[in-house]
Order: C-alpha cells, then structure tokens, then sequence
C-alpha cells in the first residue's frame, strides 16, 4: 500500500511556512476542495445529469452561459460563503465582485478570484475543462470589501491554482513556494499528492494556439507559428501543435511536458480573449513558479497594474525559451 498524502495533510505540513498563519488559509484550500469535488461529480455524470447544453443566459462576457458554468459558479460561491475565510469573490459568470461577508466571515481577509468553468465550449462534447483560481489579501483595513480588495496586480497573490475535470481529476496549486498537483481519490474522496514540485522542462516541443486566428495574428506571432512549423534537427523542429480550447487543460499539459501556450491580441480580439484577474494571473503565478514565463509579449503577466474586473490580455507562457522567443519576434 503506497503512502498517500491529502491535500489537507498537504496544507497542514506546510502550513509551518507561514508562522503567523493562523488556519485561515488552509480552510480557504479546504472550501476550494469541496467545491471542486462537487463540480467534479457533477462534470463526470454531465450526460446523465440535466447539466449540459446552455443556461439560455448571456453573461458580461457576452457569452452564452452553460448549465455547468452557472452551476460551477453557483458551487464555488456557496462554498467559500459558508467556509468564511473569503470576503468577496469575483467570478468570470457576474459582472460585479460578490460581496460574501456575514457573521461567519466578519474578520475573513481573503479575496478569491475565479473562472468557476474554463473551457465551455467542451463540455457538451466530454473534453477536459477546468476551474482556475487566484487569491489575494484583502487590502482595505475592514468594512465591506471592495473592488479595490480585488484589482491587484498579479504579482501581489497570496496563492493561484486550477482544478482540471479530465481523465483524472486534478487540484494543482501554489503559494508562492513551487507547484504542487493533487489526483482526486474517488474511492476516498481525497485530493492526494501525485505531482510534488512540477517543475516545466525549460525547452519543449510543443505550441498550443488556435491557428484559425491566423491572419488575425500579429505578424511576430505568424513569424513565431513559421518557426514551429520548419524543418530543423538540431532544435526539434518541426514542434508538435497540441490545442484544446480549454486553457487549463492546454496549459496542464504544457507544464508537465514543456511547451509554449499562445493567445495572442488579435484584429477580433485587440487586448486578447482571456481574462487578466481570473485567467492570465493564477496561470502566469503558477507557470512562472514552476520555472516557466508569462508574458503579454512585452510585459510579465504579474506586473501588469488592473484597471477593470474582466479586463483581458494577451498571454504567451510556458516554458521560457520558447516564450523569449516569441517576445523577440513580436518586439522585433
Ligand atoms: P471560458 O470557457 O472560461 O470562457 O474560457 C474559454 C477560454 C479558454 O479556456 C481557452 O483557452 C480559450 O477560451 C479558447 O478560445 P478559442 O475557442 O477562441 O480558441
Ligand atoms: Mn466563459
Ligand atoms: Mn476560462
Ligand atoms: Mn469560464
């Protein structure tokens, strides 16, 4: 019988890291547990259950809501109400933060930024999709919190993860001290420790973009996709294209193997698709722990100073020979 380790052992043994921590981020990861476990049940049965096909809502992106998007959504909030160690959320599926104060979490000090279901567009179709998360200090003294608790630059996050519902089911996360991923047990119930210390091979193979964005594409991005796509023995060329649409799946995979994910600002898109608060930050905070880099293709993805909740950019990671390459050609 191999020796396991919960995410909750996990959370308690390094929870000597933070001497002046007091629990209160440890049941924070807890409360995020509960919910992707709940998520999870309900992705894995998707086809069963009355869970797929469109809520027949629109949200503040502008885009058609899935039953799974307003249920994931639905699941988080309740679950980090309830835990009160989180005074208000800001989530991809509400225009406006979510104020989540009460007597439980009068005193909560954290603010969790999250993408309830990433990957929509798959679910329907049994391709992997994802959760993403990011956390923060509240930085007002007390009061209700506000949108000034939650637009800090990415650099200042206490911790970021993702959840990917895929063949396995997966929490990777970090506090600023590497990357660790835990594998669901559905036997236990328990997130178990199965990835310690992810680390991103520094060179890959492998570039993730849709390019049926091509000609949309800046030119140094075209020139980039070019490169990838001759012939050369001595860099491995050409890569391998690897695209799912779901950014935490795409994004899992470049990091276990090594690989650089595109997506770039765009004629349709001109500060990029993906959101900067709950998309870009907890990716960029997790790739750049694992030895990677995340960049808009001219700044770190961490310094960039938010203006607005849903705020998007343009975002270029992995692993950092391959992301200074692209950096080249689009600043070229
Ligand atoms: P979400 O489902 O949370 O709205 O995110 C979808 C995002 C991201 O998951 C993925 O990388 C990207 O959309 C794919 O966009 P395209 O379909 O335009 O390639
Ligand atoms: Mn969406
Ligand atoms: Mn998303
Ligand atoms: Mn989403």
């Amino acid at each position: 019988m191999t020796a396991f380790k919960t995410l909750g052992q996990f959370i308690i043994e390094k929870q000597a890291d933070f001497p002046y921590a007091k629990g209160e981020f440890s049941r924070l990861l807890r409360d995020i547990g509960i919910a992707a476990k709940i998520v999870n049940r309900e992705v894995n049965k998707a086809g069963l259950a009355d869970i797929l096909g469109s809520a027949g809502k629109v949200n503040i992106q502008g885009e058609g809501q899935q039953k799974l998007d307003v249920y994931a959504d639905e699941q988080f909030i309740a679950a980090l109400r309830s835990g009160g160690e989180c005074c208000v959320v800001a989530s991809e599926e509400h225009e406006d933060p979510i104020c989540i104060q009460s007597e439980v979490s009068k005193n909560a000090k954290y603010v969790v930024c999250i993408d309830p279901l990433d990957g929509s567009s798959n679910i329907d179709v049994n391709v992997s999709v994802g959760t993403v998360f990011s956390i923060y200090r509240r930085t007002s003294a007390g009061g209700e919190a506000t949108l000034a608790d939650i637009l800090q630059k990415g650099a200042l996050q206490v911790a970021a993860g993702y959840i990917i519902y895929g063949s396995s089911t997966m929490l990777v996360y970090t506090t600023g001290r590497g990357v660790n991923g835990f594998t669901l047990d559905p036997s236990i119930g328990e997130f178990c420790l199965s990835h310690p210390d992810i680390t991103i091979p520094a060179k890959g193979r492998i570039y993730s973009v849709n390019e049926g964005n091509y000609r949309k594409f800046p030119d140094g991005v075209k020139k980039y996709i070019k490169y990838c796509e001759e012939e050369d023995m001595d860099t491995g060329r050409p890569y391998t294209a690897r695209y799912i649409g779901s950014l935490v799946a795409d994004i899992h995979r470049n990091l276990l193997l090594g690989g650089v994910f595109l997506y770039p600002n765009s004629s349709s898109h001109a500060n990029g698709k993906l959101r900067l608060m709950y998309e870009a930050n907890p990716v960029a905070f997790i790739v750049e722990q694992a030895g990677g880099k995340a960049s808009d293709g001219v700044r770190r993805i961490l310094d960039l100073e938010p203006t607005e909740l849903h705020q998007r950019t343009a975002l270029y990671c992995g692993s950092t020979d391959m992301v200074e390459r692209i950096e080249t050609y689009l600043q070229g």
